[in-house]
C-alpha cells in the first residue's frame, strides 16, 4: 500500500479512538500511541522523506493533514473532557451565594421620603448650588453685617467672598430671582458650618428647605402643612408645637418640634424629659426679603421652614451619633 494510504488509515483509526475518549488518561494514552516521538502517525511521517521525490508531495500532503487533523480533535477533546470533570465537582447541595446588595445612603432614604411625601402636597422639588455667594446666604435673606452667623468660627469661606452655604435658605432667594408667584417648592440639600465635630454636630449636613409664596398665606397654612407633613412621616399620633423664635427672614418665626416618637411624649432620655423633639425653624416670608426679590409684600405673603434631615434620620433610626453619617462605616450603612 502507498505511503498516502497508511498515512490516511492510521489518521482514521486514530481519529475514531479518539472520538469514543472518555477519559483524559486514556487521551493522553492515544496522543502518545499516535502522535508521540515513536507514535504510528510520527513514524509514519518519518518513511516521507525516504520516498522517491515523484511521490512525496502526495504523502506530505497526507501527512501534514492527518497531522493537523488529530491535533485539532485532541485539543477539542481535551476541552470538553476538562469541562465534564469540573461539572462533575459542582457540589449541587452547596447553599447559595449571596452577591453583597447595594443600598441608598440612610440620609438619602430620608431625603426620597421627605421629598415624596411633599410633593403629595404639591411642592416641587429645587436645588442650588452649595458653594454660594454672601449674598444669598445672607444679605438677601436679611441678615445684618454683623450677625455672628457669618463670623468665620460659623461660615466656611472660599475664594472671592464665596462661601460654603451655612442653610438651604439662599435657594428661597435663588427661586424668586427667577420666578413669580405661587411658589410652593422643597429644596434638599447640603450644608456646611464651622463646628467642632460632636455625636449631635457635623460640619457638614443636610436641610430640606421649604417655601410657600401666593396672595393671602397665613401661618395657619403653615403649621397645617407642617402637621400633615409630621403624621406622614411618624404616625397619625404625632404632634406638633411652635414655639417663638428669631431668624433674620421671617417674621414671624418659630423653631418647631414634634412630639418625642420614642416615648409618645411621656418624657424619656433621647428628648431629655421634655417630650419634645426639636426639628427646625420656620415662620413667614419677612417683607424685606420680599423686597429684595422684587415682590411687592403687600400683594404676597409666605411662609418658609428649615427641616434638618440628619435630625430627622436619628429620630426614626435610633441613631445617637450624627458622625455614624459621613463615616461610610459599612457595619452600619448595612443596617438600612
Ligand atoms: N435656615 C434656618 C436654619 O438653618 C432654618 C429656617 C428655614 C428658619 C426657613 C426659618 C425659615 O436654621
Amino acid at each position: 500500500m502507498e505511503l498516502a494510504e497508511r498515512i490516511r488509515q492510521v489518521a482514521r483509526e486514530a481519529e475514531e479512538a479518539l472520538m469514543a475518549c472518555d477519559d483524559p488518561g486514556e487521551l493522553e494514552a492515544l496522543r502518545v500511541k499516535y502522535l508521540g516521538r515513536k507514535g504510528a502517525l510520527t513514524l509514519l511521517l518519518r518513511e516521507i522523506g525516504k520516498l522517491p521525490p515523484e511521490e512525496r508531495p502526495e504523502a506530505g500532503r497526507a501527512g501534514s493533514e492527518a497531522k493537523r487533523r488529530l491535533e485539532g480533535l485532541l485539543e477539542e477533546k481535551r476541552e470538553a473532557l476538562a469541562k465534564k470533570a469540573k461539572r462533575r465537582a459542582l457540589d449541587v447541595t452547596l447553599p447559595g451565594r449571596r452577591p453583597p446588595l447595594g443600598k441608598r445612603h440612610p440620609l438619602t432614604q430620608i431625603i426620597d421620603e421627605i421629598v415624596d411625601i411633599f410633593r403629595g402636597m404639591g411642592f416641587e422639588v429645587v436645588e442650588g448650588p452649595e458653594i454660594e455667594t454672601e449674598y444669598h446666604n445672607f444679605d438677601a435673606l436679611n441678615t445684618p453685617p454683623d450677625h455672628p452667623a457669618r463670623d468665620l468660627h460659623d461660615t466656611f469661606y472660599v475664594e472671592d467672598g464665596r462661601l460654603l452655604r451655612t442653610h438651604t435658605s439662599p435657594v428661597q432667594i435663588r427661586v424668586m430671582e427667577s420666578r413669580r408667584p405661587p411658589l410652593r417648592i422643597i429644596s434638599p440639600g447640603r450644608c456646611y458650618r464651622n463646628d467642632t465635630p460632636d455625636a449631635t454636630h457635623s460640619p457638614i449636613f443636610h436641610q430640606v428647605e421649604g417655601l410657600y409664596v401666593d396672595k393671602d398665606v397665613s401661618f395657619a397654612d403653615l403649621k397645617g402643612v407642617i402637621a400633615a407633613f409630621a403624621r406622614q412621616m411618624f404616625g397619625p399620633d404625632v404632634k406638633v408645637r411652635f414655639r417663638p423664635d428669631f431668624f433674620p427672614f421671617t417674621e414671624p418665626s418659630a423653631e418647631y418640634s414634634f412630639s418625642c416618637v420614642f416615648c409618645k411624649g411621656k418624657g424619656c432620655r433621647v428628648c431629655k424629659y421634655t417630650g419634645w423633639l426639636e426639628i427646625s425653624g420656620a415662620g413667614m416670608v419677612d417683607p424685606e426679603v420680599f423686597k429684595n426679590v422684587g415682590y411687592d409684600p403687600e400683594e404676597y405673603t409666605g411662609f418658609a421652614f428649615g427641616m434638618g434631615v440628619e435630625r430627622l434620620a436619628m429620630l426614626k433610626y435610633g441613631i445617637t451619633d450624627i458622625r455614624l453619617f459621613l463615616e461610610n462605616d459599612l457595619r452600619f450603612l448595612e443596617q438600612f
